[in-house]
């Protein structure tokens, strides 16, 4: 099956946890940016409809990148929170014709390691289902529920935990619809599946890589470039 998707890159943050000179999607790790990065895993996928990029209004660096004259991208203004972003970014999809029906994928800019195994596995279990659904990965690691104190209250059970990762995938018009919605309504959305969640639908998870990692600190850069220099 080949399914078709458009997709959205959030990627109007400043990172100030990564406390660079410049917002992290624009530091360099073997030889490019980590939003080139992002963008390649794709741009060669033979069901990719188009795309846009959401970054900041005032964004100095997008327009000097190479990618950003592809003619597939469409740029779009970043808002206040990642919510704010993507549905800015879902709207100018709509604007260029997108269908209300198609599925989009939205994918973090910070997440450059997106392995081709993932994004095909996503897209396969997820072209039939009534909802979509998102990228996640259980959690390793015993859980601890702790009180004020810095103790420990109780071990959380762990196999019902998993760790939320993108791309997310949902249909189109749905998406912005219901993130139109909860932000009117001041409810906080973290990711697409919560907003959807708060409508009353239920994602379905698909396992991912655990290395689908979300660049945050300056730690996550130094772990990039050592499995990326080492392939
Ligand atoms: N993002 C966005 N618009 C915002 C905030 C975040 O498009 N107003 C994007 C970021 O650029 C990133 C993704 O959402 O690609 C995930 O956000 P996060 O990792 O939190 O990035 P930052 O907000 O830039 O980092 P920090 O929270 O450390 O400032
Ligand atoms: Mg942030």
């Amino acid at each position: 099956m080949n399914t078709k998707f458009w997709l959205v890159v959030p990627a109007a943050g400043v990172g100030a946890r990564m406390a660079a000179d410049r917002p992290k999607q624009y530091l360099r790790v073997a030889g490019r940016c980590i939003l080139e990065h992002t963008l390649d895993c794709f741009l060669d996928h033979p069901g990719l409809l188009g795309a846009v990029v959401c970054v900041a209004p005032d964004d100095p660096f997008w327009p000097q990148l190479v990618v950003a004259s592809d003619p597939r991208i469409r740029r779009a203004d970043g808002g206040r929170e990642r919510a704010d972003s993507v549905l800015a970014g879902l709207t100018t999809l709509i604007q260029e014709g997108a269908a209300e029906q198609d599925w989009v994928l939205v994918h973090d800019a910070a997440r450059p390691n997106l392995a081709a195994e993932d994004l095909h596995r996503l897209l396969e279990s997820l072209a039939t289902d009534p909802v979509g659904g998102l990228l996640a990965v259980p959690v390793r690691d015993t859980l601890k529920r702790v009180g004020g104190d810095g103790r420990v209250c109780e071990t959380v059970d762990r196999s019902v935990i998993w760790q939320a990762y993108t791309p997310q995938m949902f249909r189109l018009g749905t998406l912005r619809q219901v993130l139109d919605q909860a932000l009117r309504q001041g409810v906080t959305v973290t990711d697409e599946s919560s907003a959807m969640e708060w409508a009353g639908h239920q994602p379905r998870l698909v396992e991912g890589r655990a290395d689908n990692l979300k660049v945050t600190r300056p730690e996550d850069l130094h772990y990039l470039q050592r499995i990326w220099c080492s392939r």
